[in-house]
């Protein structure tokens, strides 16, 4: 920390009244410093700005939105920062409802729709504007401008959104004073719920959740574009893992977890999920996200990451790699089932089927191959119906994916898992094995491994498209492919 913001204390006195605590700091302000800091400062207002690229399909999005709840004021926030410690907060990412509705990211911000007579909505966003410099707000507070960096002005922001925007500061007070019915999503701003609070019933704010969920089903060019995206960046974070592996060898999981972080920040926003990074029986574990164990030559790597692009849509990708380059006999004859079983998933996903077909297909597969393997008593139906191959499958073969990485969570049952696919939906396939380490129901040399394959699919008008096909998946083109990289 540099010597002058070392924290002090001193004491209050008339000519130096303390104005402010900022951070552990005491400011002692001036009037004089207080009246030369209202000055001097260009104009820095941007006119004439473009729409930002989804204008149009954000406001497609709130056109529908609008159509599903005539007559009501619907209020979307953007999320709160969250603290880490203390006084330092994790990085802010917008809820997924705000961030699809508007193309916005801001914290603290909020749409709102409010019903206008003769039917439809009048869409505003509310957010905070630009720091008042003659307040001294932009230097002493902590939300200013001068510690926090510039935003856009309220008139920038309806430039670009193309929504007419308010002062957030006034928003609780609006919604406390407003008539009619009102739903919130929940679980983003207390402050925005808590003026609400004699307004709206979980019931009925649950059931805006749930269709914003299903409005994802479906993505718009734009969306499609944005996963396009993430895959490509995605693919070239797996290829940096790739060269740096002899380093992981020499120290440990988290320098893969890193590499691809690396990449995620500097083409993307982020990681849409933390990265699992899992050598040798870590495969196994489902969730390995601590990434803190040894990267041993012979081993496999099993490694689930995904970058999440600037507007916030995210891959989903698993490649199970060979860490010295080359599958050992057995680990091949495990990785080719997945990858049978995986083909045989991806083979399911079209228009018209079923949306557990591409799940009930790749289980087919793997059953088959524990029966083959001696693991587990035939026949395959018998093995199937009592769901004994889970032992080993232990998860879903896939989930939809977009903004959030299991996106659409919230859609009910007969809208996503008992649906059929569609021209738009994107999902990913994603079977797996895994042979936990102390499980003594498969012979010795089979425990520790675990293997997933996972891409991401989007379905098109006559089949589908493998949006992560850059990565190699077959067995002899992963050995190739690494075998170049390594060069
Ligand atoms: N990375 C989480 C999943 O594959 O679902
Ligand atoms: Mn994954
Ligand atoms: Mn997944």
């Amino acid at each position: 920390m540099a010597e002058e913001l070392t924290p002090e204390t001193p004491e209050e006195t008339e000519d130096q009244p303390i104005k402010q605590r900022k951070n552990g700091l005491y400011q002692g302000v001036s009037d004089e410093l207080a009246e030369n800091m209202k000055s001097g400062w260009a104009d820095t207002e941007l006119r004439g700005l473009a729409p930002i690229a989804q204008a149009e399909h954000t406001a497609a999005r709130r056109a529908a939105l609008s159509a599903r709840f005539p007559g009501e004021r619907l209020v979307v926030p953007a999320g709160n920062l969250k603290t880490r410690s203390n006084d330092t907060e994790y990085s802010f990412r917008a809820s997924t409802e705000y961030a699809y509705l508007t193309g916005d990211q801001t914290q603290d911000g909020v749409l709102v729709l409010e019903p206008v007579k003769g039917g439809g909505h009048q869409a505003t966003i509310y957010l905070l504007p630009r720091s008042n410099r003659e307040n001294g707000e932009f230097w002493l507070d902590g939300q200013g401008e001068l510690w926090v960096g510039r935003r856009n002005s309220l008139s920038e922001a309806e430039q670009l959104l193309g929504i007419p925007a308010e002062d957030v500061r006034e928003l609780p007070g609006a919604l406390k004073d407003a008539t009619g019915p009102v739903r919130v999503v929940r679980g983003h701003d207390a402050g925005i719920e808590a003026a609400l609070t004699d307004k709206v019933t979980a019931e009925r704010d649950e059931e805006l959740r749930v269709y914003l969920s299903e409005a994802r089903l479906v993505k718009d060019a734009f969306e499609v574009s944005e996963l396009q995206k993430a895959c490509d960046a995605t693919a070239r974070g797996f290829e940096d893992v790739v060269r740096v592996l002899d380093k992981a060898e020499a120290t440990s999981e988290r320098y893969i977890e890193g590499t691809f972080f690396l990449r995620a920040r500097v083409e993307g926003n982020d990681i849409g999920y933390g990265s699992i990074c899992a050598a040798g029986p870590h495969a196994t574990t489902l969730h390995w996200v601590r990434n803190d164990g040894p990267v041993r030559s012979g081993d496999l790597l099993l490694l689930d990451a995904g970058v999440e692009t600037n507007e916030l849509y995210t891959a989903d990708v698993t490649r199970t790699l060979p860490i010295n380059g080359r599958y050992t006999e057995l680990q091949r004859k495990i990785y080719d089932a997945v990858y049978e079983a995986q083909e045989a998933g991806i083979a399911a996903v079209k228009p018209g089927a079923a949306y557990r077909d591409f799940h009930d297909a790749a289980q087919r597969v793997l059953a088959e191959k524990l029966v083959e393997w001696g693991l587990v008593e035939g026949p395959v139906e018998r093995v199937l119906d009592l769901g004994l191959q889970r032992r080993w499958t232990l998860h879903g073969t896939g989930h939809m994916l977009g903004m959030d990485v299991h996106d659409c969570a919230a859609a009910r049952t007969e809208a996503y898992v008992d649906t059929t696919l569609e021209p738009g939906m994107c999902l990913t396939v994603e079977p797996g094995l895994y042979f936990q380490a102390d499980d003594l129901t498969v012979p010795e040399e089979y425990r520790g491994i675990g293997v997933r394959i996972e891409d991401d699919i989007l379905v098109t008008e006559d089949g589908n498209r493998n949006l992560s096909d850059s990565l190699p998946r077959r067995a002899d083109e992963v050995e190739a492919w690494m075998a170049g990289l390594k060069g």
